[in-house]
């Protein structure tokens, strides 16, 4: 096998970035098969695509080799566990669930299959970000003290969305929670502020704006602001310090020009994350693809997506009752474990 067959499951606002990449940007992977739980979407893209359709999960599990979900939040767990049931590697987007015994059932369900898992923490495939990584995990940074990150969408997404997402901090933070764990290292404290600018927000129970003030094993400590809807545009930038450097990865501009008049230079800036990520979200399911060619493990695998979720939990707990939450993170034989602070 050469190239991975792929059947993309959901096809809403992500599935349709995995569409556009697995159509044509990954090397390594064909897109084999399209299905969503409305057909009248699953057609529609089968035939801008020029690829077969299906109205059943278990028809686009036959129909490929492996299989990236992009569906709702709350069906991701359900379909991972049947993917690997019938033999198949899963890309799964966050969060693998909102609920953590499904998310470690779906987990344990991978590992038992002998299948690969890689979830939807994009930035790690990032060129930018993997670069600082590379750079930090090699020691040039020297000792890290400081880590400080920003995740702002530029408009809320639907209310329809928002009901099923989870809620904020396991639903936007998590992104930030894994960067966190990935460029610095296990966080022993989470202490998280929230508030609902928007009352539509406060409504639903959730919150759009919040702080996340975090205690690393090593001593460092980091800092996560996270907006549902800045208005000016979509901002996804990080610095991580060090005894030795900072790296900072700034938020790009849409374009390479600007436009200038007397006093005033005014440039576009990036809308959302498709704008911000083109070579992320591509990189992940090409790097998805190359995994399951080499049987190696992905970057972002199952047990880093119950450790940021565990660690979502650990803010949304904080939030409720103001209070920081202490964590003492183990490293067991399957991967780092968070679970005796968050009762499942
Ligand atoms: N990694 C990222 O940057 C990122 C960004 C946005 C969304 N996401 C994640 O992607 C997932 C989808 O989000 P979205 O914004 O595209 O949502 P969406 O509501 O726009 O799209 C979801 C699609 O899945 C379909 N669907 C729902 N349940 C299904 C099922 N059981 N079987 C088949 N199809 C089903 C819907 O019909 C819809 O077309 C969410 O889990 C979200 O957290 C990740």
């Amino acid at each position: 096998m050469s190239r991975v067959a792929i059947g993309l499951a959901g096809l809403g606002r992500m599935g349709r970035v995995h569409l556009g990449n697995l159509a044509g940007r990954c090397p390594s992977a064909i897109l084999a098969c399209v299905y969503d739980v409305d057909p009248v979407v699953a057609e529609q893209a089968a035939a801008e695509y020029d690829v077969p359709w299906t109205a059943s999960f278990d028809e686009l599990l036959d129909a490929c080799d492996a299989v990236a979900v992009a569906t709702s939040t709350a069906s991701h767990a359900p379909l991972v566990e049947a993917a690997a049931d019938a033999g198949r590697s899963v890309f799964c987007e966050k969060p693998v669930s909102a609920d953590r015994a499904s998310a470690v059932a779906a987990v344990e369900a991978v590992e038992r299959a002998g299948v690969l898992l890689q979830v939807g923490f994009h930035r790690r495939y990032d060129p930018d970000w993997a670069a600082a990584a590379r750079r930090i995990h090699d020691g040039e940074l020297g000792e890290v003290t400081f880590f400080r990150t920003s995740l702002r969408d530029m408009t809320s997404p639907p209310a329809s969305f928002l009901t099923g997402s989870g809620g904020f901090f396991t639903d936007v933070t998590v992104h930030d929670l894994d960067v966190a764990r990935w460029l610095v290292g296990e966080v022993v404290e989470v202490h998280a502020h929230g508030a609902a600018a928007n009352p539509e927000f406060a409504r639903l129970g959730d919150i759009d704006t919040a702080v996340v003030v975090l205690r690393f094993d090593n001593g460092a400590l980091g800092v996560i602001d996270n907006s549902r809807s800045a208005g000016y545009g979509y901002e996804c930038s990080t610095e991580v310090m060090g005894t030795a450097a900072t790296a900072r990865i700034d938020a790009p501009h849409r374009h390479g020009y600007e436009w200038r008049t007397p006093g005033l230079a005014s440039r576009d800036l990036v809308r959302d994350f498709e704008q911000r990520y083109p070579y992320a979200y591509a990189a992940e399911l090409e790097a998805f693809a190359r995994c399951v060619l080499t049987d190696t493990e992905p970057l972002a695998g199952g047990r880093d997506a119950i450790a940021a979720s565990d660690l979502a939990e650990a803010a949304t707990r904080s939030w409720r009752t103001g209070a920081p939450v202490r964590l003492s993170p183990r490293r067991t034989a399957a991967g780092i474990d968070y679970s005796s602070e968050v009762p499942a």
